[in-house]
């Protein structure tokens, strides 16, 4: 499979970090090909930057529509010869023109155990329902939110005087450790999507 990933983030970009560290120390056999936010000021546009990635801004307001804006997505990455497309805090929803240029190669990190808790504050909604484990999942982006096929899980206990801040800072190392691995999964092969499982072909 091809190998060079884009990142795309609209934020921190810790778990862009996280790759970018993986594939650093060899734990990733992959290239971070380029970073792409719809946010000029995202603070992992800088980390990119830092680790000599190209980095590309595209503003949504520059587009007439949703649709346009996945278009012109979609073909930055290509032109860029990207395999791989890992959303990584990217606060947008992904349209047709984004899915059918990286049919079941978009990936995709939430801060919950799916289907628990999809959409926005995921850690919020975790404490407030009252649940003793959450955790984080890795999953192939599909047209439904945060409902496509799961790659990887980790479970994250609750504790009973958590805060939003600290089962977040759990769950975002729990994100860090299986994103990469992940991805490593996927580009390895042997995979197939059967309904909506992500199944590993005996090897
Ligand atoms: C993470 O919690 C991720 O699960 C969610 O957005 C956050 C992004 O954090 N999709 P960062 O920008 O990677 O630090």
């Amino acid at each position: 499979m091809n190998r060079r990933l884009a990142a795309l983030i609209s934020g921190r970009g810790s778990n862009l970090q996280a790759i970018i560290d993986a594939v650093t120390t060899r734990r990733l056999d992959a290239t971070v090909a380029v970073v792409l936010s719809n946010r000029s000021a995202a603070p992992g546009l800088q980390r990119a930057r830092e680790a000599g990635i190209e980095t590309i801004y595209l503003s949504p307001r520059e587009y007439p529509d949703r649709d346009a804006y996945d278009r012109a997505i979609a073909g930055a990455l290509q032109a860029r010869e990207v395999g791989l497309v890992c959303l990584a805090g990217f606060m947008r929803l992904i349209g047709r023109p984004l899915l059918d240029a990286f049919p079941n190669r978009i990936l995709n990190v939430h801060p919950s155990l799916l289907p628990a808790f999809p959409g926005l504050e995921a850690q919020r909604q975790a404490l407030e329902h009252g649940v003793r484990v959450s955790g984080a999942t890795v999953h192939l982006v599909n047209a439904e939110l945060d409902a496509g096929p799961i790659i990887l899980q980790a479970a994250v206990l609750v504790l009973p005087d958590d805060s939003v801040e600290t089962l977040s800072a759990r769950i975002l190392e729990e994100e860090h450790r299986i994103y990469p691995e992940a991805i490593r999964l996927v580009l390895e092969g042997g995979w197939v999507v059967e309904g909506r499982r992500f199944v590993r072909r005996a090897r």
